[in-house]
């Protein structure tokens, strides 16, 4: 979604927003815009689509930039208002002196704009953010102090907000607020940085001061200044990102996807790094701060997320309730939020979620902890919001994940479920010994099984092309494997743009076969040894009489396989139990190399954000 940098210092600044924002590209965006700030005047570049056109903008106009001081710029994902030039940010005030940058939503901008209009304000967008500039513009005329107006504007402002002010008469001076939306400032050498997200900041610094809600930074090039919104200083703490730049490139792949889907065996390797190291000892889980006498007597679970992360949560269901026999219902944060639950006290909350700061995710999480629920967050962002929530916190370590589709991340949250499970049957006493530690020699296993799926992956490219004009896709699997197939579908519907569904095999004949012709192939995942191998066959059967064409997922080696699906694409062999760790793979190659073939912007998406923190 929208994104924030702001710079001051000596670097050349222009160069310096705009990597900023090209780092946060990835979060998905419309239009972009930056303001300048020299020694006399402030000025205001904005374009269209991709950040190239905000490159030509400026190369174009390149003579009237003079030596900037100061700039902050944003990358803009429409909420209020078209995506269009007069709606992007930067906005200003009336007279052009003032400028703010915003990401969030501003509940109450209609009754403000209203006020500040009858003012004699001249709003010119659409936008919610237009009315923040003209809200501190009015503040700053009755106090003349930058920073007492950014104050007082923001205690008017109801709904969420991270917002960064410049003004001409105040040089060298960059505010920055926040509710509810993160901010943080990135600490440098005669030089500071104001971002949305770490990306933004990290080619220049690593040490970073995070904002928490209601607190505004006042930062010049040499000082950073933290407030509550009474204006009482704040000590803040410098922390150390724990990125490198080398993660925002693509190391020679095409994609950003597909680099991140062939990082997955060392992410798997990180995720059990120190928690698995010796199918002897217990799975050492120690971020799970809950007393071993509560554990053992939990008898409710419920997690929470969103997309790819829900997927996660679905397995998480599964193997839960399979190792350690406690009953773990699983919704959609933004279903959660708008209906009476049952969670109490006794309920162990779990939210899932890459970014960690998903809108619908994080306010599901509050509701759990208002009703005095132990929350444990899975993430792969421990500098997130919601890992600020947590009581617990699992942080996955799958490194930054930059295309907008979820791959990597989806394996670390998948993979710190099976500890999670296998941690809980330990401490119930739930599960067979020698059953888990032949499932954790396969744990162990599972990095180098993933690394024979990606060394060869010719099967998976043809298959693409030969699919890639369909339409409409069915996925089909039962048990442990219908989050695959969901997993599998989403991939699919978002980079390509083609609709897929996944569906449990079985519920095939009760609506859905309806659809079933030779434009809709059927990819079914079947992994024999389990429970429900011979069941998928058979429904896969069912898609073939309706003259379906089949794509089989599977680890068998049977003939016949090969004699009723179109196209065989094999993993290797894995027990069932743990084969969504595996299953993932080829269906993200296949959506890859489809969206690839079909010349699809991969890592960007139409209409997508990385990070969704808007309801
Ligand atoms: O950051 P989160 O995991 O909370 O995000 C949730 C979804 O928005 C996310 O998984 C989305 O579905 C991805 N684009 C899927 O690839």
């Amino acid at each position: 979604m929208c994104g924030i940098v702001g710079y001051v210092g000596q670097r050349d600044v222009v160069s310096v927003l705009l990597k900023g924002l090209t780092n946060l590209e990835y979060r998905g965006y419309d239009s972009a815009g930056i303001a300048l700030q020299d020694s006399g005047d402030i000025k205001v570049y904005k374009s269209l689509g991709k950040l190239i056109n905000l490159k030509n903008e400026l190369e174009q106009r390149r003579a009237e930039i003079k030596q900037p001081i100061a700039g902050i710029g944003h990358i803009r994902w429409a909420t209020h208002g078209s995506p269009s030039l007069v709606n992007a940010h930067p906005h200003s005030c009336t007279c052009g002196k003032l400028v703010v940058v915003h990401n969030g939503i501003i509940e109450n901008y209609k009754e403000l704009r209203e006020e500040l209009s009858k003012k004699g304000c001249e709003f010119r967008s659409q936008t919610d953010t237009e009315t923040i500039a003209h809200l501190v513009a009015d503040e700053y005329s009755k106090t003349k102090n930058l920073e007492l107006a950014v104050r007082n504007s923001v205690k008017k402002l109801q709904g969420a907000y991270a917002v960064c002010v410049m003004h001409k008469d105040v040089p060298n001076l960059i505010i920055g607020a926040r509710k509810h939306a993160p901010m943080l400032v990135g600490v440098g050498e005669g030089e500071n940085f104001i971002a949305s997200d770490t990306p933004a900041i990290i080619e220049y610094t690593k040490r970073t001061i995070y904002l928490e809600d209601n607190e505004i930074a006042v930062v010049t090039k040499d000082t950073v200044k933290v407030t509550d919104i009474e204006g009482n200083v704040v000590t803040k703490k410098v922390e150390t990102l724990p990125w490198e730049p080398m993660a925002l490139s693509k190391l020679g792949y095409k994609h950003f996807m597909l680099k991140e889907i062939h990082e997955q065996p060392d992410v798997i390797r990180n995720v059990l790094n120190g928690k698995l190291y010796d199918i002897d000892e217990p799975i050492a889980l120690n971020e799970v701060k809950l007393d071993s006498e509560i554990l053992k007597k939990l008898n409710k679970i419920e997690i929470i997320a969103c997309g790819t992360s829900l997927h996660a949560a679905l397995v998480g269901k599964y193997i839960i309730e399979d190792f350690a026999g406690i009953s773990v219902e699983v919704e959609a944060s933004s279903e959660y939020i708008y209906r009476k639950t049952t969670t109490d006290a006794s309920t162990l909350v779990i939210g899932v979620s890459q970014s960690g700061e998903t809108a619908d995710t994080i306010t599901a999480i509050k509701q759990a902890k208002a009703k005095g629920s132990h929350v444990l967050i899975i993430t792969n962002r421990p500098d997130s919001n919601m890992a600020r929530l947590a009581d617990s916190l699992i942080p996955v370590n799958a490194g930054i994940e930059v295309s907008v589709a979820a791959t990597k991340s989806y394996i670390a949250q998948v993979i710190s479920f099976y500890l999670l499970a296998m941690h809980l049957a330990e401490i119930k006493g739930s599960i067979d010994k020698s059953y888990l530690k032949n499932l954790k020699h396969e744990l162990i296993q599972l990095p180098t099984k993933i690394e024979e799926v990606l060394s060869n992956t010719t099967t998976i490219q043809e298959c693409a092309r030969k699919f890639s004009s369909y339409k409409n896709f069915i996925y089909i699997a039962r048990g442990v494997n219908l989050a695959s197939a969901f997993e599998g579908a989403l991939k699919l519907k978002e980079i390509s743009y083609i609709n897929a569904t996944g569906y449990a095999a079985g519920e095939l004949k009760h609506g859905p076969i309806a659809m079933l012709d030779e434009t809709m192939p059927v990819l079914s995942i079947l992994i024999p040894g389990g429970i429900t191998y011979e069941k998928v066959l058979s429904n896969s059967e069912e898609a073939k009489a309706r003259n379906a064409k089949l794509i089989a997922l599977t680890s068998s080696n049977d003939k016949n396989i090969d004699v009723l699906f179109d196209v065989v694409l094999r993993i290797p062999q894995v027990s069932e139990i743990l084969s969504p760790a595996i299953t993932c793979v080829p269906l993200q190659l296949l959506a890859y190399y489809i969206a690839e073939f079909l010349g699809k912007d991969v890592d960007q998406p139409r209409n997508l954000a990385k990070s969704v923190t808007v309801e």
